[in-house]
């Protein structure tokens, strides 16, 4: 591996992290997406958890959400990010050791989370469930990798900061601020602690957290990676520099207020949670600008969707986002959150932003720095990741569908009254009749999952073969 290390040293970049991240990226995806298809299997069939404590679906949910969140989305916004600042920058990371520090720590945090979390080991917040010596680890890796990324922006050679660096830096300081924040807690164990927080306000930190992690985690950092990979791919320049940087101001300026959405009907206070259903109203603006600002770059591109199965991803990925931020303004109206609230709706809404935008936007910018990576001019099949498409396009699809029908279904169940007053169905009935829709999406987890093992045999074989000698287009993947 060492060697192949030197043989692939870029003289200008430090390529060796972007690759191990990228790599991992997809060691990762594997992993937490087979979470994802057994704990989905698991709602269809219980049996599946085979009564032992570590198989447990509570056990294995919080792996599922650790793994595809921190350990596959953090793993494609490390190597995007590390990318991106040196060729936007011109110059190579700031300190080539300490961003291998980032990465053997972030993979300890990774292994030390699969370890924990089965063994039930955990703070029991959502998104935060790791316990305090691995939140001083992560506390510790992001210190670094802050001063990685900033130390390179401040030793750019260019004169301005490209949009996608302004992204990835609001990321990764509200990250930060989020994680210590939201993480104060007092030890009582090596393997135990106590969140400093109590009660309703406990509940108000931990989904400012909540939310702010899907806002600068799971859409700032994507967005940076959008504004490199889409204009890249499509070979033109970014539609409007200048609504970039209006949606960008606006989009880390509402963020931060919309968490009370999660805390509807509530002990939180009346005005809190009418705050942050304006807040997640308003955000519909600044989500949509950076969806049309990503869109129109295709103008006069759009042909190439027709050969380039990257731009797809990329493409389909940005039409997900925009249908997320529609649903979740939506969903924050209290009125349409009473019902949609517990139900499986706010799963399909979770995984049409985690499926169609974070893990699709991710697997094409993987696509497209692989060749790059390995010094490869393409990948090895671009049929295989025509393939990939399309089974993450239906995957998405059939899962998405299928979490709608039953949240509507279960909302609308729950809430029936007979004349007399009393409910129309009983839990258990709800629970029956959801039964053909958590069928449907484990197929559909399945196909996705099963697109990601195409992606890492076609990843493998880039990085070994040599590709000139095979018989397909050179349309993807151009260095
Ligand atoms: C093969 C793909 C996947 C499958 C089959 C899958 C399946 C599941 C299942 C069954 C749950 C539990 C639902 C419940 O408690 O009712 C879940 C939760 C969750 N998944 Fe996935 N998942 C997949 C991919 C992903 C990806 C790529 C991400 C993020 C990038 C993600 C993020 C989440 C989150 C955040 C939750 C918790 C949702 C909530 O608490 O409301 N999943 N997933
Ligand atoms: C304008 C943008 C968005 C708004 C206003 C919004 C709003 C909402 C609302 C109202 C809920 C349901 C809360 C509840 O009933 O408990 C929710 C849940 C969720 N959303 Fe969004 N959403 C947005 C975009 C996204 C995107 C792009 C993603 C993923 C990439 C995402 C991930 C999640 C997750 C993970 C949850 C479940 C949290 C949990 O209960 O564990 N959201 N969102």
């Amino acid at each position: 591996m060492s060697e192949l290390n030197t043989a692939l040293e870029h003289p200008t970049y430090n390529y060796k992290v972007v690759r191990q991240f990228a790599v991992m990226t997809v060691v990762w995806g594997i992993v937490g997406m087979l979470v994802g298809v057994l704990i989905a299997a698991q709602l269809a069939w219980p049996a599946l958890n085979f009564d032992l404590p570590w198989l447990h679906f509570g056990r294995l949910r919080p792996l599922h959400t650790n793994a595809v969140i921190f350990a596959f989305g953090g793993s494609a916004l490390f190597a995007t990010s590390y990318y991106i600042v040196q060729r936007t920058c011109q110059t190579r990371l700031l300190w080539d050791k300490l961003a291998a520090f980032t990465f053997w720590g972030w993979q300890l945090v990774i292994v030390s989370a699969a370890v924990t979390l089965p063994l039930g080991i955990t703070t029991s917040k959502e998104y935060a469930e790791l316990e305090w010596p691995i939140d001083i680890l992560i506390t510790v890796v992001w210190v670094a990798y802050a001063v990685v990324f900033f130390g390179t922006i401040m030793k750019r050679k260019t004169t301005h900061i490209y949009v996608a660096n302004w992204f990835l830096g609001a990321y990764i300081i509200a990250v930060a601020v989020l994680h210590i924040i939201n993480s104060m807690e007092i030890p009582v164990a090596l393997t135990k602690s106590y969140s400093v927080y109590a009660g309703t306000v406990d509940a108000m930190v931990q989904w400012w957290y909540g939310h702010n992690a899907v806002g600068f985690f799971l859409t700032a950092g994507f967005l940076g990676m959008m504004y490199y990979f889409v204009p890249k791919q499509a070979e033109r320049p970014v539609y409007s520099y200048r609504l970039s940087i209006v949606h960008f101001w606006a989009l880390v300026a509402v963020y931060i207020w919309a968490g009370p959405h999660h805390l509807h009907y509530t002990a939180l206070p009346n005005w809190a949670q009418s705050l942050g259903m304006v807040m997640s109203i308003i955000l519909l603006a600044p989500s949509w600008g950076g969806m049309i600002n990503g869109m129109m770059t295709l103008s006069g591109a759009w042909d190439k969707l027709r050969s380039d199965p990257i731009l797809r991803f990329l493409v389909v990925s940005l039409s997900f986002y925009g249908m997320s931020t529609f649903e979740g303004p939506m969903m924050s109206i209290r009125t349409v959150n009473a019902l949609s609230h517990y139900t499986d709706w706010t799963i399909g809404h979770v995984h049409s932003g985690a499926l169609g935008w974070v893990a699709m936007i991710s697997i094409g910018a993987i696509y497209h720095l692989i060749p790059i990576l390995f010094a490869k001019p393409r990948m090895y099949s671009v049929g295989l990741i025509n393939v990939h498409f399309w089974m993450a396009t239906i995957g998405t699809v059939l899962y998405i569908v299928s979490m709608w029908v039953n949240g509507i279904l279960q909302g609308l169940m729950w809430r029936a009254y007979n004349q007399d007053g009393t409910l129309t169905y009983s839990f258990v009935e709800s629970v029956a009749a959801s039964y053909p829709g958590y069928v449907v999406r484990f197929l559909g987890g399945a196909i996705f999952f099963s697109g990601m093992l195409v992606m890492a045999y076609n990843v493998y074989m880039t990085s070994r073969r040599d590709v000139e000698s095979q018989a397909v287009p050179a349309t993807a993947g151009a260095v």
